[in-house]
């Protein structure tokens, strides 16, 4: 191995491995490949979710550099957000938020949850006005004494990544228990660490599975410039820039619907039928619109009966709760 992942500073936050469960009934029911999903939505701090793993490196890092507040960024209903916030908070570190959108009447999901932590939350009316903010409030913590450290959007960077690393390792561990061989992984992206972290962790443990990456909605040649650079910031870290260099990024898009964090009728669909077969709630967001995707694929026979998938459940459960008009 290039590179020593358990030589990297973490701090154990998630309970892991998380598991990988087969899907039978809903195997059954799409007649296609064997299902298997991998429970990220089980990691443990606040709800869960694929952030916890890379705040496990991102946290690490913060502390390492004598941080006493994390700043990050997301929308007002941030997955991302809440966990950084929750994980911050066990640690007894300070945390603030800059949030674009605004706050709504009904306060449910994310946003409920950031009034029970009591985290302090800067809105601004959009999205590009997140990044000025934080590096606002960077500046005014320092002058004012104080040791802050920013997690970009979604935790995702070359540390950020590792988390994801780790998981394919995990992965690849619990396949040899399990006796069988994961011919393709399947996980909603947004914001490319999860990408990025699983295709490197591919190329270094798990060559023989492929990696399919859905979008819900973000732009799918941002997400790959976005992975690119992950890449390129994880090649110069560790230096295994050739290695990385010639790993293809490819993003799924057509099952986003009417756009990114807007309900469709397959989306609704997918979540009802997976919870009504196997009792778990994917949110409308991500995994809901990866599973649309998922579906599609074993609709036009991407896989053979024989082959294996294993689908990453990544979280978000909070924000099923601004669903409830398309559900209901
Ligand atoms: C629940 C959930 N799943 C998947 C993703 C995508 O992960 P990534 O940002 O690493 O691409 C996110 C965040 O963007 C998320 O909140």
């Amino acid at each position: 191995m290039p590179f020593d992942l358990h030589s990297m500073s973490k701090i154990d936050l998630c309970l892991l491995p998380t598991p990988i469960i087969s899907l039978n009934r809903l195997s059954n029911h799409l007649d296609g490949p064997c299902i298997y999903m991998k429970r990220d939505d089980l990691t443990g701090v606040a709800f869960g979710g694929n952030k916890n793993r890379k705040l496990e490196y991102l946290l690490a890092d913060a502390v390492q550099k004598g941080a006493d507040i994390i700043i990050t960024e997301g929308a007002i209903n941030s997955n991302h957000c809440l966990q950084t916030a929750a994980c911050a908070a066990k640690l007894g570190i300070d945390c603030e938020l800059v949030l674009s959108g605004e706050e709504p009447s009904n306060i449910t999901g994310n946003l409920l949850l950031f009034k029970i932590l009591e985290v302090s939350i800067h809105l601004v009316d959009d999205s590009q006005k997140r990044k000025d903010l934080m590096r606002e409030r960077e500046e005014e913590l320092k002058s004012s004494g104080r040791k802050p450290y920013i997690i970009p959007t979604g935790g995702s960077n070359a540390l950020g990544a590792l988390g994801y690393i780790n998981c394919i390792a995990e992965i690849k561990g619990q396949a040899e228990e399990l006796d069988v061989n994961f011919d393709y992984f399947v996980h909603a992206a947004g914001s490319s660490g999860t990408q990025a972290g699983m295709l490197i962790g591919k190329e270094f443990y798990y060559p023989s599975t492929n990696i399919i990456s859905i979008t819900g909605g973000v732009n799918a040649d941002y997400l790959k410039i976005e992975t690119r650079e992950i890449l390129k910031e994880f090649g110069f870290m560790f230096n295994v820039m050739n290695a990385l260099n010639r790993i293809p990024i490819e993003v799924v898009t057509g099952y986003e619907g009417p756009g990114y964090g807007i309900a469709s009728k397959e989306m609704v669909d997918t979540v009802r039928l997976v919870a009504q077969l196997e009792g778990i709630f994917l949110d409308p967001v991500y995994n809901g619109k990866a599973m649309v995707g998922l579906f599609d694929m074993i609709k036009s026979q991407k896989f053979s009966n024989e082959e294996v998938v294993l689908f990453l459940h990544s979280g978000g459960g909070p924000s099923i709760f601004n669903f409830s008009q398309a559900f209901c």
